[in-house]
């Protein structure tokens, strides 16, 4: 299978033209419908897989989709895609061990509050939030189709043996936009934060868990009119998250840093 790609800050990127949705090998009906389903809400092809090695032979694939049994993921050359709570749990196991979280620590959640996160990414600061929440929700925004689609899968079918990452999810509303566009259409003061965790200029490749979700991310900048817009929605605060070998905080001007200067991750904190 030949894979076309784009490069941006040394990480490559597919073009995301060319995929297709399958099924597992010897899939039940269900599967079969899902990934029907699927393909139509992807405006893709549906490849059965009985036919499936043929038409990658003959066709030109970047990735394509597998429906699965347990769950969906996106399959390329050297590489899949798909859903877990990624470091959620482990950063919750630190906070229940006393230790601190920057993140969760700035936010210093009463349970009502909501929450735009506008990068959701694989949402696994998403659904830390959320388990800080009762009546309140998180809103993540992801512009990329692909890992929006995956997500969404995710937090649909994916069943985790800690309880609280369930309830978890059912607290995030997820949707699929540019968070640019689309903080222009909230109304003034309609949650409490905007949440904002670009790409990493100087990525870290060693976050391995993370790795199979950058060559499907938008690498798009902050511009201070975006801030502008997220001041104008929220009630409390902005936070933004950068490494402190980024740009960020340099070209965007902010009321306090917090953060580990150790491990250089940052969220600097716009209050409204
Ligand atoms: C660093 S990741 C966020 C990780 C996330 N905080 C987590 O815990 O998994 C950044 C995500 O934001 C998305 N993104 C970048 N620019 C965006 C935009 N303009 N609108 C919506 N999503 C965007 C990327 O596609 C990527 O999935």
């Amino acid at each position: 299978m030949n894979t076309s790609k784009t490069t941006i800050n040394n990480i490559q990127t597919f073009d995301h033209n060319e995929f297709v949705v399958t099924t597992s090998i010897k899939p039940r009906k269900e599967e079969v419908l899902r990934a029907i389903s699927l393909s139509s809400e992807l405006d893709a092809r549906y490849v059965s897989r009985r036919s499936f090695n043929k038409y990658k032979s003959e066709n030109h694939l970047e990735f394509y989709y597998v429906v699965e049994k347990e769950g969906l993921r996106i399959r390329w050359e050297g590489g899949e895609f798909f859903f877990h709570p990624s470091t959620s749990k482990m950063r919750m196991r630190n906070i229940r061990n006393n230790q601190r979280d920057h993140l969760i620590e700035t936010l210093n959640l009463e349970g009502d509050e909501i929450i735009y996160d506008l990068t959701l990414g694989l949402g696994s600061e998403a659904i830390l939030i959320a388990a800080h929440l009762t009546t309140g929700k998180v809103v993540g925004v992801e512009a990329s189709k692909h890992i929006y689609t995956i997500v969404k899968y995710g937090l649909q079918t994916y069943n985790d043996p800690s309880p609280w990452v369930n309830e978890s999810f059912k607290k995030i509303e997820l949707i699929h936009s540019d968070y640019k566009s689309w903080i222009r259409e909230q109304e003034d003061q309609s949650c409490d934060y905007c949440y904002c965790d670009p790409m990493f200029e100087n990525p870290v490749m060693s976050s391995s868990g993370f790795n199979p979700l950058r060559p499907f991310a938008v690498y798009d900048k902050v511009s201070p009119e975006d801030i502008h817009q997220m001041k104008r929605i929220s009630k409390k605060a902005v936070i933004l998250k950068a490494l402190s070998k980024d740009s960020l905080f340099s070209e965007i001007e902010v009321d306090e840093i917090r953060g580990s200067r150790t491990s250089g991750v940052l969220y600097g904190v716009i209050h409204c």
